[in-house]
């Protein structure tokens, strides 16, 4: 074992120096720390105290200096706990009390001064067991003056906070960073944790893990699955290699704190330290709270009825309204739904990064009011934000099978929430913003999921260079973009987004860009399933509906032809503009873009949202008779089998109230599953029908031929 042991350390002694020979300044700290950690014998220390004093003595001045890479999601951590306790502590005048339990030199409560300044807490504990980092911290906090700060120098499962007779029940906030992994007896620890904590109390905890293949059906589990699993390599290599320092990542550790405390967010990173690829150590972000009736943790989802989630809603329902008084809001707006599923898993990206249907003709037949119980289809949201602004009903129900929608759809509510104007034009009018990662962590978190936030965390980098060139229509605007610079097109496409009048930009469109857009070999592109699948998101049941009524280019010279003829991309026509400049401008965007609609949602707008990650005729099953009033299902029953479309027909026509409404587009003029909305009792009517040929378009989308209502009788 010993000689094992070594070769590998004389390896990665090998890679750290030559790394850190090219950081001259930061030469000698390294050495030092290699030198502690790897050459100095670690002996045969009979108790953990003498082990970690004589380990970190000959480091403890180069501790920070050395573990700043090694140690990520420190930062994270910080910033995640920061924003939840600002959240949670809005209504109390009570200040905080926080304990950071293996704080070593003081580095976290230094940096939480950033995030939270030190002086709103009523008092701060650094619990550490090894002497000499203790002392550093007790010298960093005289240095910087703060009084209500207190290093006790004890052993984690046993500490006495001085200053608290009764500390149970008195904590607001306990954070730990890389010291569960080294905490051997660490069941009592969680445990006495568990008890300082008040009711609401925060948990934090940035460390290495391991982990196999995720099969816990454990909803708490299921919080924090995203890039949970690490390949059979990574699991042996690390947890051997840590062992030497009495470090352990088993998942026994982070497997306990998620079975005693809620989930609140979960993140798991991959340290590429020092040599991106070859290195890769697992680590994890964590933020819990207190275990409440509210928790669901006991439930296991795929023992549920999937048609009856909503009997899990109502158990959650009826637990918050027991903890009334709690300010902790998890999800504010997302159901719980299983994330393992293979339905889930076949997604890994959105596939609309803007919604494309026009929501001000819905609005004029929609017929909206405050009363109303809607049924929608999530795709970007932008359209369901469009009826929230307009009529405020009482209940959206927001549907995707396609996890990521949701996730979009729950970037956007938190935007609204937690953002001011700036920043949120920024970022979906935009679609860029340089910070969007800081402002995930210290702004947005607490009104995202744990799924929503792991997401964006692992994507934070998608409003870097620009949001719309991401997801699969993202691809498609990129092959639109292609095509243009390739045709030469760019500048006659600026002037065609920029015309002042419809005439000048008709003008444009005939004369430099129809002959090319509409050219055969493009249709020949359009022609193609699995580009129409992948890039357009349009399946091929779909495509051949249109075929059935006429040619493919007969379709497209329709659907640009009309547009172009009628609204001003410039200041109307944001759809189009959108795709032409790949950003909105402030006349053309939707309404929940502007200011006014912004505020207007953000003054309270968006209770009404519920957010279902199922399918469609699930979610449906799950709702009570006559429960709906208004229901737009878009295009998706295009895609379905005769029995597909059945079924769902079948549940709306129980779920829509006497005199409700549902609406659908289709590619088709006459879709064949009118009927069936007939034959379960709706009176079905077009609202437009777009005739070939006629120039006349049905919206500003103009990419389907048909808009019906049918209401139920
Ligand atoms: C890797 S360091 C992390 C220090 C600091 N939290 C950070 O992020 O830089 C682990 C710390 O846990 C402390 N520690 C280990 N076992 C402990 C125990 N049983 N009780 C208290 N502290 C312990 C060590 O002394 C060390 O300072
Ligand atoms: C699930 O619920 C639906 C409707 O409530 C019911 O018809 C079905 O039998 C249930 N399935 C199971 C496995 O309980
Ligand atoms: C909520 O109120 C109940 C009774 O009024 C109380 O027992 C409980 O501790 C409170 N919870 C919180 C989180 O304040
Ligand atoms: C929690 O959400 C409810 C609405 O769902 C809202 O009224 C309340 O203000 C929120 N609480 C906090 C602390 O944000
Ligand atoms: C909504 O319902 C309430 C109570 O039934 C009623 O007073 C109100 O007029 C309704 N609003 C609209 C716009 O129908």
């Amino acid at each position: 074992m010993q000689n094992f042991n070594s070769q590998y350390l004389k390896i990665f002694i090998v890679i750290y120096l030559l790394a850190f020979l090219f950081e001259t300044e930061q030469f000698k700290a390294p050495l030092k720390f290699i030198y502690a950690c790897f050459l100095k014998p670690i002996g045969n220390h009979a108790d953990q105290q003498s082990r970690l004093n004589s380990f970190y003595k000959d480091q403890a001045e180069v501790y920070d200096a050395t573990r700043g890479r090694l140690l990520r999601g420190r930062l994270t951590m910080l910033k995640l706990t920061a924003d939840q306790l600002r959240k949670q502590i809005i209504n109390t005048s009570r200040k905080p009390i926080w304990v950071d339990i293996g704080g070593g030199t003081g580095w976290n409560i230094e940096k939480m001064n950033d995030f939270f300044p030190i002086e709103q807490f009523e008092k701060v504990y650094l619990v550490d067991l090894c002497a000499p980092l203790c002392k550093i911290a007790e010298s960093r906090f005289h240095a910087k003056g703060w009084n209500n700060v207190h290093v006790v120098c004890d052993d984690a499962a046993s500490f006495k906070l001085p200053g608290i007779e009764n500390d149970i029940g008195k904590i607001d906030l306990v954070t730990m960073s890389y010291s569960l992994s080294m905490i051997d007896k660490f069941y009592p620890v969680i445990d006495r944790i568990k008890s300082l904590l008040s009711p609401n109390g925060l948990f934090g905890i940035a460390d290495f893990y391991v982990s196999g293949r995720v099969i816990n059906n454990d909803i708490q589990v299921q919080q924090g699955t995203l890039n949970r699993h690490c390949n059979w390599f990574t699991r042996w290599f690390w947890q051997i290699w840590f062992e030497f320092d009495h470090i352990n990542l088993h998942t026994s550790r982070r497997d306990y704190v998620e079975y005693q405390f809620d989930t609140i967010k979960s993140f798991n990173g991959r340290n590429h330290f020092l040599i991106p690829y070859l290195v890769q150590i697992p680590y994890y972000v964590w933020l819990g709270t207190t275990k409440s009736l509210a928790s669901a943790s006991h439930v296991n989802l795929n023992s549920i009825n999937t048609s009856s989630l909503t009997s899990l809603e109502k158990l959650k329902n009826s637990a918050e309204s027991k903890t009334d008084n709690s300010s902790v809001n998890r999800s504010v707006w997302r159901q719980p739904y299983n994330p393992t599923l293979p339905r889930h898993t076949q997604f890994n990206t959105y596939i609309y990064a803007f919604t494309w249907e026009d929501p001000r003709e819905d609005m004029k037949v929609l017929d909206l009011n405050e009363n109303d119980s809607m049924f929608v289809i999530t795709s970007a949201g932008d359209n369901l934000l469009e009826y929230a602004l307009r009529a405020n009903p009482k209940r959206i129900h927001c549907v995707d099978l396609n996890p990521c929608q949701n996730h979009l759809l729950e970037l956007k509510l938190a935007g609204i929430s937690a953002l001011n104007y700036k920043d949120f034009w920024s970022l979906f009018g935009k679609g860029k913003h340089p910070q969007f990662e800081h402002l995930l962590d210290t702004q947005l978190s607490p009104y995202l999921s744990s799924h929503a936030y792991q997401f964006w965390k692992t994507h934070s980098k998608t409003f870097q260079n620009n949001f719309f060139r991401t997801g699969s229509s993202g691809i498609a605007l990129r092959i639109l973009h292609l095509i243009i610079t390739i045709a030469g097109l760019s500048r006659d496409v600026a002037s065609l987004c920029h015309a002042s009048s419809i005439k000048e930009q008709k003008k444009i469109y005939d004369d430099k860009l129809r002959p090319t857009i509409l050219h055969s070999w493009l249709v020949k592109i359009f022609n193609n399933p699995v580009f129409l699948w992948k890039a357009l998101g349009v399946p091929i049941r779909q495509w051949k509906m249109l075929l059935d009524e006429g040619t493919a280019h007969q379709y497209l010279c329709d659907t640009f032809d009309g547009v172009m003829a009628h609204y001003k991309l410039a200041n109307d026509g944001y759809f189009y503009f959108l795709c032409l400049m790949l950003h909105y401008n402030s006349e053309s965007c939707p309404s929940y873009l502007t200011q006014s609609g912004f505020e207007t949602l953000k003054n309270g707008a968006l209770n009404s949202i519920k957010i279902h990650t199922n399918y469609i005729v699930d979610v449906l099953k799950g709702l009570g008779d006559g429960e709906l009033t208004k229901a737009v299902v878009m295009d998706h029953i295009d895609w379905f089998s005769e029995s597909e479309a059945e079924e769902e027909i079948k549940q709306l026509a129980r779920a829509v109230k006497k005199g409700g409404y549902v609406f659908w587009r289709s590619s088709a003029r006459r879709p064949w599953y009118d009927k069936v909305f007939v034959k379960h009792g709706f009176a079905v009517d077009p609202i437009c029908i777009r005739e070939p040929g006629s120039g006349v378009p049905l919206d500003r989308v103009n990419m389907y031929a048909s808009f019906y209502r049918a209401t139920k009788l």
